[in-house]
């Protein structure tokens, strides 16, 4: 399974990009909200700060026609840009002359909740489908168990669209999705940070250290 990171934010996006083990980013609009700037600028910098890597961004027209002409706008800004695309109708139409018409623009059908909704989306033409495990859980369903069914279906009918585990809330998330076979997990940069570290880490690296110094100062470095 690969890591996205799930955040437009520089600071977090170069510190995460620097551990080597993110390959993609996620933002929407709640998250680029949140930064400061133009947000045609936010994009081109994230792009930047990630080349090579694809950075989803979503768009705010709620029909087809205004989400074709905004991903058209999106996906000149960089050449890692994918369109994420909301759930729905008007979604799928989107997504479908996306994928066929004219110059072909990749997209991240997001806010996935259902098994059948992946399915449509990937038939419409989607590169990812994004299932929004924590939001489900919210309402007390089980978010895991709709990537397993999700894999499950697209691995029975040879799907090639990308299952993004989206909406993780906390590192046993990242464990669960990671076991049901999802190929990617977008992840915010303090689930990162809490999947890095263990208490026993950091009590064996306190030991080694408190150990080494009683005899061996001398030598350390
Ligand atoms: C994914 O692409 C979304 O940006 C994100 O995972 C949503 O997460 P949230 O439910 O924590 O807002």
């Amino acid at each position: 399974m690969k890591f996205f990171l799930d955040s437009a934010n520089f600071k977090e996006i170069e510190e995460a990009h620097s551990w080597g083990v993110v390959s993609g980013v996620t933002t929407n609009p709640s998250l680029v909200s949140k930064e400061k700037g133009p947000f045609d600028e936010i994009v081109k910098k994230i792009c930047n700060l990630m080349p090579d890597c694809p950075v989803s961004v979503e768009v705010l027209s709620t029909v087809s026609g205004g989400m074709v002409e905004e991903a058209h706008r999106l996906a000149a800004l960089a050449d890692n840009v994918v369109i994420k695309i909301p759930m729905g109708a008007e979604g799928l139409k989107a997504v479908h002359r996306l994928s066929t018409e004219g110059k072909k623009v990749p997209c991240n059908v997001t806010l996935v909740f259902s098994a059948n909704q992946a399915l449509l989306a990937s038939r419409a033409g989607a590169a990812y489908v994004s299932p929004f495990i924590g939001r489900i859980d919210d309402i007390g369903w089980d978010g895991t168990d709709l990537v397993k069914n999700i894999m499950n279906i697209f691995t029975c009918h040879e799907l090639d669209t990308k299952v993004i585990a989206a909406s993780i809330r906390h590192p046993l998330h990242v464990e669960q999705v990671a076991a049901a076979g999802a190929h990617i997990a977008t992840v915010p940069f303090s689930v990162l940070g809490q999947m890095s570290r263990h208490p026993l880490t950091d009590l064996g690296i306190e030991r080694f250290l408190a150990d080494w110094g009683k005899t061996r100062q001398e030598e350390r470095i």
